[in-house]
């Protein structure tokens, strides 16, 4: 199969439409990262989903709906803080979990009883999914456990030949994946931290917990139990306190005549300058957004990337540190 990578104008989405309609797959891009979507009231195109990313059958996807679209289509038993923080934070990087009414195929939630609905902002995002008027099932972009892709040539290296079209929406500025957040109980709960902080939920919600798995314990975002975001070379990770350890160790394997690379922010960058830098930027949103960029860029030019852990913890660099401390494997 031919991968035919196209700019989103209006011939572009009008094959879109024709690729969902006949159950085919199309890479479009989101403000986090790139997604992979299919029609989400066929089972059939949902299943292909999995097996062109060889994604596990227990993880489920999310639905991502344009802004006008009517949700009430697709789930029920909607909460008032759900609402309330919908109105404050969408379009953008926030799935919120519901009681799904049964109307898309079971598929895309694996047999669970509750839907995931993402409406992304990025304006590629909304014209596809207005474009094609139907909810659209999708998971991020990448061959299942690799590093979620950020372009368009990104999601190319990992499904050419694999799916017809990639809508190319240039960089996606976000970098990590949405926060997802279980809005079925009395107070939300997030389920994978994202560019939605906890502390932004609380404020408009009242409230917000934290899901922490424990041993034995049932999973309730089946994907957080997977290796993920896996560049295809050696990884180490290092606390922020740990950077010296982290910088002698760069150097000792250079010294082997190994290709070490030293992934961080500017402030560690600043204080080794170290000549293989994956520099990761400065502000929290510049390290979301160059994270899974530098990964892809690293596993093309590293035989180890030795990380080290932006200073600050708080924020959106729980979700950093969430995604990178999967991508060094736990
Ligand atoms: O930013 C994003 O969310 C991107 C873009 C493409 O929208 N999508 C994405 O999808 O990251 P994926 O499939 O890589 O991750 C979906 C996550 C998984 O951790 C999955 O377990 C969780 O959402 N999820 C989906 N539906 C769920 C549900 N009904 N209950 C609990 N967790 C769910
Ligand atoms: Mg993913």
């Amino acid at each position: 199969m031919l991968t035919q990578i196209l700019k989103p104008d209006g011939e572009a989405l009008a094959l879109a439409r024709r690729i969902i309609e006949g159950g085919g797959l199309v890479g479009f891009p989101t403000e986090t990262v790139y997604g992979l979507g299919a029609n989400a009231f066929d089972g059939d195109a949902v299943r292909s989903v999995y097996e062109v990313k060889g994604r596990p059958q227990d993880n489920p996807l999310i639905v991502h709906v344009h802004k006008d679209y009517d949700i009430s289509k697709i789930v029920c038993g909607i909460p008032a803080y759900a609402e309330k923080l919908a109105q404050k934070y969408l379009p953008g990087p926030l799935t919120m979990v519901f009681r799904s009414r049964g109307t898309i195929s079971p598929v895309v939630s694996c047999g669970l009883d509750t839907v995931g609905i993402r409406v992304p902002s990025h304006p590629a995002a909304q014209q596809f999914l207005r474009c094609v008027g139907l909810p659209i099932a999708a998971p991020s972009a990448n061959i299942s456990k690799h590093v979620s892709p950020v372009t368009a040539q990104h999601v190319y290296a990992d499904l050419n030949g694999r799916i017809p079209l990639i809508l190319d929406g240039g960089r996606c500025t976000g970098g990590i994946e949405s926060t997802v957040l279980d809005c079925t109980g009395e107070v939300p709960c997030i389920l994978r931290s994202g560019l939605v902080t906890k502390e932004m939920i609380a404020e408009v919600a009242g409230d917000c917990k934290v899901f922490i798995p424990k041993a034995g314990e049932k999973v309730r975002s089946p994907g957080m139990k997977y290796k993920h975001y896996s560049p295809r070379c050696r990884t180490m990770l290092f606390s922020y306190a740990d950077r010296a350890k982290a910088y002698a160790e760069y150097t000792r394997l250079n010294g082997e005549g190994q290709r070490a690379y030293l992934m961080c922010d500017g402030a560690c960058a600043a204080e080794f300058r170290p000549e293989r830098l994956l520099a990761l930027g400065d502000t929290p949103e510049q390290i979301a957004a160059n994270l899974y960029e530098k990964l892809r860029e690293g596993e093309q030019v590293a035989d180890i990337i030795i990380a080290v852990a932006p200073e600050e913890q708080g924020g959106v660099m729980a979700g950093v540190m969430n995604r990178l401390t999967k991508a060094c494997g736990g």
